[in-house]
């Protein structure tokens, strides 16, 4: 028994010319590979055959199967080159618009602030904003019977836990947790129980300490007329310190700087107490230090020129997107 491979050879041949897509492919495929394909039937003739014809025959037949796949594959191929022509990328088709996000105004105001601090080496650091009256007061000198200690201003969590008031408890936790010197800003959320216009039960603040053998008001000074002049992006601002009083600090004073012809103040600063120091295990024979404390929604109302203070909280998308060019 002989196969005419090239008549099954000419036939597919036909068959592909007049195929023109992929479905019609499979179609034709199956017309000769498939189950019931015309190859398929030959070979299960195969049976038939005497023991000599059947070796010569398998051999002629696997011939053909190669031939008509190779055919089959080929065509296959120059189809979905076809394919990719016409659906091939248009380069011109404008880009999708992508609604990119912005930074909120008190995260811009905190990473320049933190820039600016890590030129003069400082690091920053985290501190929890649960804490106990022994982090928030007792080691800040603040007595028991100070009135930052009023229920009035303190969210209470329980008698013993509270929310912290200020980020001045991170001095306690940047002193416990390392050894002087110490340059340490620690920017964060702080809680009190107070809620008008310009004042949010949740605000943010900074804070700096700065400890080592020298320290002196006049390196105090010069840092925070520097940070200021590089803050607000002008060499001659006016700035001032007031004399004042802080129990973690001794001496204390507050910082105005002059805007639109009127002195504002702007922060709390002082030479660390020496209770504070004692507190944590730090000779204040040895060591001394200075500390200030500054809202962020200060300095981002003054640097962005915004009247109302909640604004910050409202998440007012109009709001938000004038920041989208500030990187
Ligand atoms: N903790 C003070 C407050 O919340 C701010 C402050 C004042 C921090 C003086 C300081 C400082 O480190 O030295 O009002």
């Amino acid at each position: 028994m002989d196969i005419h491979h090239t008549d099954l050879e000419n036939s597919l041949k036909e068959d592909l010319q007049n195929c023109n897509n992929e479905h019609d492919l499979l179609q034709i495929k199956s017309k000769y590979l498939g189950k019931k394909g015309l190859l398929t039937s030959l070979f299960a003739s195969i049976k038939n055959l005497g023991i000599n014809e059947r070796k010569r025959f398998g051999i002629e037949l696997n011939n053909v199967k190669n031939i008509l796949s190779k055919l089959l594959a080929s065509k296959l191929e120059s189809l979905k080159a076809a394919d990719n022509t016409t659906n091939k990328i248009d380069l011109d088709v404008p880009p999708r618009h992508h609604n990119n996000g912005s930074h909120h105004p008190i995260s811009l105001v905190i990473r320049k602030i933190e820039n600016i601090f890590l030129k003069y080496g400082f690091d920053i650091q985290d501190g929890p904003e649960i804490e106990t009256e022994h982090y928030n007061f007792e080691s800040l000198n603040i007595l028991e019977n100070h009135p930052a200690r009023d229920m009035h201003d303190t969210f209470y969590l329980n008698n013993k836990l509270l929310l912290r008031t200020h980020t001045s408890s991170v001095q306690i936790h940047a002193m416990e947790n390392s050894t002087a010197p110490f340059r340490v800003l620690a920017p964060g959320r702080v809680y009190r129980c107070d809620s008008d216009p310009t004042h949010s039960p949740m605000f943010h603040q900074i804070e700096g300490l700065c400890v080592d053998t020298d320290i002196t008001f006049s390196n105090l000074k010069w840092i925070l007329n520097n940070f200021i002049r590089e803050f607000f992006e002008s060499k001659s601002i006016k700035t001032r310190f007031r004399p004042s009083y802080f129990p973690f600090t001794e001496p204390s004073a507050e910082m105005d700087i002059m805007f639109n012809n009127k002195w504002l103040e702007v922060l709390g600063c002082g030479m660390v107490h020496p209770n504070v120091l004692k507190n944590v295990n730090i000779d204040p024979k040895k060591y001394s230090g200075f500390a200030f404390g500054l809202g962020i929604e200060r300095f981002a109302m003054l640097a962005y020129q915004i009247k109302d203070l909640r604004v910050f909280f409202e998440n007012d998308i109009n709001f938000l997107e004038q920041f989208k060019h500030i990187r």
